[in-house]
């Protein structure tokens, strides 16, 4: 158990939220308590969101000092994702490389200055709905192309995390589908790769890849891959709305539900633990709480706190109450398990083997 002495600003059946800075904040969880950290942390942009951020050449160093707590609160097998956007070089139409620097840094030994982190894999958040900047190279000179990608570091002190692609599978293509249903002839690939009869098994779904698909974009982007496909400017989601209507500012640099869906269903497990100590509106909480993991989530800026609680339709009392019939419904018979501000004992969550 931990000693915190902090109050959580909200509550729900399965994790909490604390105001305050994450670096402080982590000293509060045991080590080798967290299953997974999901988390996206401020970039080091061009171009300052309202939230600050820290410049291409600090950020590195910046960023040490909570890669060091990560480390410690994660279990061996645990693992650390880290969804992080590229920059430009001021003034100049080339990249920065301070995301390549980071997980570099980040899975150099421990005894050379890093955190001895293993790279899993690199996955990619595919999200076609960023603007093309910056406007000078994309949309006035037309030297560079529109980005539209995110990396996707996908860490852990584990050369071989807990992680099940069964648990994000997707459904076959069609193509598939007729060969399973039509039968293969095993062949040599003009690859040179010996394709079996063991691709005419319906193993229940697709293996994805490292492209993280929301449904808005799958058909763009084809086959499932290591990326992530979803934008972050949804108008239609409760989110916004309740922040619209109560003159709440939404955060400006949200995770797509995509995103942490994809990561808490490969990494974990139900009755797992998940943090994401710079959790803005909370996104991963929001989604760690429908796939039932406890869930723990640090902020330092109110206003987003706030405003997150919209996420949770049971902490929202001007929810619309057809809305809110329509959820209860959803949890199939589900106990509605919000505990109201403040009147929680418990501090942080503890995992079922934390020390
Ligand atoms: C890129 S945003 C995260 C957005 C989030 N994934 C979402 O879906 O809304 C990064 C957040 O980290 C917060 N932040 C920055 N430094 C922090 C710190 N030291 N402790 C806690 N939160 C911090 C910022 O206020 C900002 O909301």
């Amino acid at each position: 158990m931990s000693n915190s002495l902090q109050t959580p600003y909200y509550t729900t059946e399965h994790g909490s939220t604390y105001l305050g800075n994450s670096l402080e904040l982590l000293k509060s969880i045991d080590d080798c308590s967290i299953d997974l950290i999901c988390t996206s942390p401020p970039f080091a942009l061009l171009r300052q969101k309202s939230y600050g951020n820290v410049e291409a050449a600090e950020y590195v160093e910046w960023f040490m000092q909570f890669a060091r707590e990560f480390k410690r609160v994660i279990k061996p097998e645990g693992s650390i994702v880290i969804d992080i956007g590229g920059t430009w070089i001021k003034g100049q139409p080339t990249r920065s490389l301070y995301h390549y620097e980071l997980v570099l840094r980040l899975c150099k030994p421990e005894d050379a200055g890093g955190c001895g982190l293993n790279l899993a894999q690199e996955l990619f958040w595919y999200n076609p709905a960023k603007l093309p900047t910056p406007a000078e190279w994309v949309t006035v000179r037309r030297v560079r192309v529109k980005d539209a990608v995110n990396t996707v570091w996908w860490l852990s002190p584990a050369i071989n995390p807990k992680a099940s692609n069964r648990r994000v599978l997707k459904p076959y293509s069609d193509a598939q589908k007729n060969l399973m249903k039509n039968g293969y002839k095993a062949k040599l690939r003009p690859s040179e790769h010996q394709i079996s009869t063991k691709f005419n098994i319906d193993n229940g779904g697709a293996i994805p890849s490292t492209l993280i698909p929301d449904a808005d974009f799958e058909n763009q982007i084809g086959a499932p891959v290591n990326l992530i496909a979803a934008s972050n400017t949804s108008s239609m989601d409760v989110y916004q709305r309740r922040c619209r209507e109560e003159g709440i500012k939404a955060h400006p640099a949200r995770f797509p539900h995509a995103l942490p869906e994809f990561i808490i269903n490969l990494c974990t497990e139900e009755g797992d633990t998940v943090l994401d100590p710079f959790a803005g509106s909370n996104t991963t909480g929001a989604v760690a709480e429908r796939l039932k993991r406890k869930w723990i989530a640090f902020e330092l800026n109110e206003d987003y706190l706030r405003g997150s609680q919209f996420r949770f339709p049971e902490l929202d009392p001007n929810q619309d109450k057809e809305f809110l019939a329509d959820i209860k419904a959803k949890k199939n018979g589900h106990k509605n398990g919000v505990t109201p501000k403040k009147e929680q004992g418990q501090l942080f969550l503890t995992s079922n083997n934390g020390n």
